[in-house]
């Protein structure tokens, strides 16, 4: 159960010689918060915290990371037991209604799911419009935002909780299929609609590429599970942020969306990838490309490396490095770069910068080779990330409503020029 001790405590800190007490939040696990909502209206000051490195943004119920040990739970399940154990609606389920569903509500939840796993068709005409060159993770986000203009009942959804989960299941229904249509879009190939004889992941691959493997399948299930939600992450917290204006869940999960892209989120898969092909061509030294990351005058960082909160193995990246060995042998495929990317983790693992920094691999360093397997393009590897952490996304957001959060509006510290007088163009 949660166990959640509201300001049960307080610390006392001195401002300008003043002292003040601070209410202080424990959570489940005995971390601790300073609650520091009253500080600007009884000190005039406020907080700075750049990258938020020291800052908790809400309390959550969702999923809980104690970082220096390397555990990830959602809703009180280690990450590992349902990795083996369950399935990806079933992790759906789970972070959105907050327990493990029997079987007669996973039932129906699928039906829920399954009843909309047909996109507009609307939406073939939108990717057919944008420039071939268009990345994947852009069509993505111009798609979320358009599910809105194709079900205006969502713009007002909070208002009725019939609506609310009707564009949910929209949402996680639709996602296999836009997924697919991007693919085929991009790969200048011709649609292909779903089957609503077969289930989440069979129906995306099928959509994908016309057939489905069972082991790929069975596969990408797992690899969507590790996804799925990663509580106050850049792009969570985009979702949750953009919500709190009280727009609608499809322009919130567009902005996520665009968060996820960036190389240093979930656009990391892709730059691993990319990163261990130039690795190979280069002749596969390893230690030339350690120096780079290592050289404070090269930008160049070891991408799949490193993360803001695990200081410690990333009991996904454990998974995952597993499961690629499987996976590869399954399927039969021989990926020279595997054996560069472990090559290059058990170098990077032994070298003090990265153990003095305590930099560990992350979900993004193996989940490419995986997906490249599995016939994935690399363009496409950020999408995939997307379509497993929706369900976390929908959840922050619907946990940020519930709890009627206040709009997310930061302050600053300005430090730009003081008052000036106006200068016409002319006399400048
Ligand atoms: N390669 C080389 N040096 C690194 C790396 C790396 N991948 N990551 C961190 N460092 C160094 C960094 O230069 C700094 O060194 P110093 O203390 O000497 O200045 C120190 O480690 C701390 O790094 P930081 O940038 O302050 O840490 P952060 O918490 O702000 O950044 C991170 C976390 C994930 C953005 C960063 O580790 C990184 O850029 N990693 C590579 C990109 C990547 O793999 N992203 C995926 C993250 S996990 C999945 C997801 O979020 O989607």
């Amino acid at each position: 159960m949660p166990n959640t001790k509201e300001f049960d405590n307080t610390v006392n800190i001195g401002i300008e010689s003043s002292p003040l007490d601070l209410p202080v939040i424990t959570g489940t696990y005995d971390e601790k918060g300073i609650d520091i909502s009253k500080l600007l209206a009884k000190t005039g000051h406020v907080t700075l915290d750049i990258g938020f490195k020291n800052t908790g943004s809400t309390t959550s119920t969702i999923t809980y990371i104690d970082g220096d040990k390397g555990v990830l739970e959602h809703r009180g399940y280690r990450i590992e037991d349902l990795a083996s154990e369950a399935s990806f609606l079933e992790v759906c389920f789970l972070l959105l209604k907050e327990h493990l569903p029997k079987r007669a509500e996973l039932d129906e939840f699928v039906g829920s799911v399954q009843d909309y796993i047909t996109p507009p068709a609307g939406i073939k005409a939108i990717l057919d419009a944008m420039p071939d060159d268009t990345h994947p993770m852009g069509m993505l986000s111009a798609i979320f935002a358009s599910l809105s203009g194709f079900y205006p009942e969502s713009l007002d959804s909070w208002t009725s909780e019939e609506v609310r989960w009707r564009t949910i299941y929209r949402l996680l229904g639709h996602m296999p299929g836009i997924c697919a249509y991007i693919h085929r879009r991009k790969a200048n190939l011709e649609y292909i609609d779903p089957n609503p004889s077969l289930g989440y992941v069979e129906n995306f691959l099928y959509m994908m590429s016309g057939k489905v493997d069972p082991v790929v399948a069975d596969a990408l299930d797992t690899l969507l599970i590790l996804h799925a939600d990663h509580e106050q992450n850049c792009s969570a917290s985009t979702v949750r942020f953009v919500g709190s204006s009280q727009v609608n869940l499809f322009a919130s999960i567009s902005a996520g969306n665009s968060a996820l892209w960036g190389p240093l989120h979930g656009g990391a898969n892709q730059a691993v990838l990319e990163m261990l092909e130039a690795i190979k061509n280069d002749g596969g030294d390893t230690d030339k490309y350690l120096d780079k990351a290592k050289d404070k005058n090269d930008p160049f960082r070891l991408m799949g490396f490193g993360h803001r909160v695990y200081k410690n193995h990333d009991p996904r990246a454990k998974v995952i490095k597993r499961y690629a060995d499987v996976v590869l042998d399954k399927l039969e495929v021989e990926d020279p770069v595997l054996s560069i990317a472990k090559g290059l983790e058990r170098a990077a693992l032994n070298d003090p910068y990265f153990s003095d920094r305590k930099l560990f691999p992350n979900v993004d360093f193996y989940s490419g080779i995986i997906y490249r397997a599995l016939g994935i393009p690399v363009d496409m590897f950020t999408v995939m990330f997307a379509l497993g952490r929706l369900p976390g996304w929908i959840a922050q957001w619907k946990e940020m409503r519930e709890g009627n959060e206040p709009i997310g509006r930061p302050r600053q510290i300005y430090t730009g020029h003081d008052t000036r007088p106006y200068i016409p163009i002319g006399d400048r």
